[in-house]
């Protein structure tokens, strides 16, 4: 099945594809992706639990999950929760398949497209926990623009997360995290849980460490972790 037609929108990512892929990656993309793919061409089951085929109870959505580290290791430690992960890029989407396909996952479901218009597919309230991990910098001001988190995004994320749910974010660029604590505050719709300097300057436990942010502290960056709670 042919990724499903997305409008077009301000890109918040650069390539979409890498270098070729290995046969048995290319062979997953071709077998299992058809098989774990979210159909944004049908209506949401109700409840959404019931894309996951194991009995599942909660949902995370991971928007931009990379090569899928983070993505596996949660869906690995928590076989309770359904978890569904978005990315653009093809050489990503096959790094993950080939995790979940390695570890036997059974409880994820993949978007291989545009994280927006899997948001714009769910109904309201349908997410317990949302992870936007080291999403695309977009250092330079012309195209700050391009940043994933915006107002709009945030309006979206509440809309479709549950209240009480958890958004997890981490970015090593001041200046964004900055731009999202800002935009957090004056949209009233979440709530930063920190108390103390260590709640954003270290990694929370239970929260695997992805390839950006490893490639980040290596090059000297910091990081900044940051949890809300939908209101
Ligand atoms: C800088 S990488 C970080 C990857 C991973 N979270 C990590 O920390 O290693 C950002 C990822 O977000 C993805 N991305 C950017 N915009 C996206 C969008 N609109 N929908 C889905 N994925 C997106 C990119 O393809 C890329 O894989």
């Amino acid at each position: 099945m042919p990724r499903q037609q997305e409008p077009n929108r301000q890109r918040t990512y650069g390539r979409r594809k890498g270098h070729r892929l290995s046969a048995r990656k290319q062979a997953l993309i071709d077998t299992l992706l058809p098989r774990l793919r979210v159909d944004l061409g049908e209506v949401p089951p109700q409840p959404l639990a019931a894309l996951f085929a194991p009995p599942v109870t909660s949902i995370a959505l991971e928007i931009g999950f990379g090569a899928g580290e983070h993505l596996a290791a949660q869906a690995a430690g928590r076989p309770e929760r359904g978890f569904i992960g978005c990315d653009v890029f093809l050489n990503g989407v096959a790094a993950l398949l080939s995790r979940i396909d390695k570890a036997g996952l059974r409880n994820v479901r993949v978007h291989d497209g545009d994280a927006r218009a899997l948001l714009d597919w769910l109904g309201d309230a349908s997410l317990d926990q949302v992870f936007i991990l080291f999403p695309d910098p977009w250092p330079k001001k012309r195209h700050q623009k391009r940043r994933l988190i915006s107002p709009e995004m945030l309006r979206t994320l509440a809309r479709v997360m549950k209240k009480g749910a958890e958004l997890r974010m981490a970015s090593d660029i001041p200046d964004y995290v900055r731009t999202v604590l800002l935009a957090v505050y004056r949209s009233h719709l979440f709530d930063w849980r920190a108390e103390a300097p260590g709640d954003w300057r270290e990694r929370p436990a239970g929260w695997p460490e992805t390839r950006y942010e490893a490639k980040a502290l290596r090059e000297g960056r910091d990081c900044c972790y940051l949890t809300f709670t939908r209101r």
